[in-house]
């Protein structure tokens, strides 16, 4: 029997369901049949996702996008919307975004302007989007080399989940999609960091060829996956445009992981690479601190190595301290002009501001996460 979960959220008032299921979702559920009569829709995908679009979707009329960061532009944006109008769709119409971040994020920016709004459903492909990008309604694109410089909040009506579309991912974008949902394992609670440390080896190996243990090893994985996705849709649905302290907790790692993105030049780490060396740095910066205990430290310091991140000081890529610093200082999550950080605690994580925090305030603050960056604090 295949499993399926199906859970419904509220973000400011918008209602988005999310299903996760064993097998593929069948084409008539992801176009909302027995819930709403969509008279017109388009499903945009990358070149990567084209054929699980096309078996899941057979009759949509499509619009292929090219694949990756780099086409998360404003030229995307306009090429979905004249694909809508060429398919005929009205403010009925519907948008399914079939891929990873940049295609959800792409597809639900154009839902989101196209005739004042019409309606979205996301059917994300990689990890990272299943555990994250998909969920929460933010949407944008990248504008002048800024990352997500416009965008807007426009939460899915459904997003559909099926671990099944990871077969073919490529081990690259598993490594980096696994970093978040490790991330949200240790803001999660009654055990969560310790289940999905156990389903490391599919994220980075795939799945075991026999079948026996294949069924079981999917199993976990598509737990945690619900697990994370929950998890993250709870906290949107308390915090759904980031104005209290809740939902920037889901960007632990984010602060140093960002600023060594943009040191090592953008592109040359994947995301999940970037945020797994923030985290190991958000965990020292606690230490140092007194607000993390070194074994919680150390336990998830150790999962990073285990499987293969980077976790030292400085990271091999960070090619100009100079740049790391000023992107640390300018990193767009800082409040009262001070960057604010999450920091790992004994249950998970606690959101931190350069200004408030003694220790971290002034030149003895600036020495300190320089000193993190460096590995010459102590
Ligand atoms: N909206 C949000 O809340 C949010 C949160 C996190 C990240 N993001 C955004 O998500 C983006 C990153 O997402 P991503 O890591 O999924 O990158 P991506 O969308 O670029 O996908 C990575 C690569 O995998 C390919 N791919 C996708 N699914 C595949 C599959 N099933 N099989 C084989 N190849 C496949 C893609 O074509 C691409 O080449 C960033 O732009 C980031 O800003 C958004």
């Amino acid at each position: 029997m295949q499993i399926t979960i199906t859970k419904n959220f509220s973000f400011g008032g918008l209602p988005s369901k999310v299903v996760i299921s064993e097998g593929l979702p069948e084409g008539m559920d992801i176009l909302g049949a027995g819930e709403r009569d969509f008279p017109a829709f388009l499903a945009v995908c990358d070149r990567n996702t084209e054929s699980i679009a096309a078996a899941m979707l057979p009759d949509a009329a499509l619009c292929v996008l090219d694949a990756g960061e780099e086409a998360k532009t404003w030229a995307s944006v306009e090429r979905v919307l004249c694909a809508a109008r060429a398919a005929g769709l009205g403010r009925d119409g519907l948008f399914v975004g079939v891929g990873g971040g940049v295609v959800c994020d792409l597809t639900a920016f154009a839902a989101s302007v196209y005739m004042r709004g019409a309606a979205l459903h996301l059917v994300p492909t990689t990890l990272l989007a299943m555990v994250d990008a998909a969920l929460g309604g933010k949407t944008g694109f990248d504008l002048e080399g800024v990352k997500n410089a416009v965008g807007t909040f426009y939460p899915a009506d459904g997003v559909f989940i099926c671990p099944d579309t990871l077969d073919r991912l490529p081990l690259r974008e598993w490594k980096s999609g696994y970093a978040e949902l490790l991330k949200t394992s240790i803001l999660g609670e009654n055990g969560f960091f310790a289940r999905a440390g156990a389903i490391g080896d599919i994220a980075l190996d795939g799945l075991p060829e026999s079948a026996p243990q294949r069924g079981a090893r999917r199993t976990a994985l598509l737990a945690c996956i619900a697990e994370a996705a929950f998890f993250k849709c709870g906290v949107v649905e308390e915090d759904p445009r980031e104005r209290g302290e809740r939902r920037a907790l889901l960007n632990l790692g984010h602060t140093f992981g960002h600023a060594l993105e943009s040191a090592a030049g953008l592109g040359t780490l994947s995301h999940g690479e970037a945020v797994a060396w923030g985290i190991a740095r958000a965990c020292e910066l606690g230490c140092a601190l007194g607000l993390t205990p070194a074994p919680r430290a150390e336990a998830i310091i150790s999962i990073l190595n285990t499987y293969g991140y980077e976790t030292r000081a400085p990271h091999p890529l960070m090619r100009d301290e100079g740049a790391f610093m000023r992107a640390l200082a300018a990193d767009k999550k800082r409040k009262g002009g001070a960057p604010r950080f999450v920091i790992p605690v004994e249950k998970g994580a606690l959101l931190i501001s350069q200004e408030k925090t003694p220790g971290l305030r002034g030149g003895e603050g600036e020495a300190l996460l320089r000193g993190i960056a460096m590995n010459d604090y102590r």
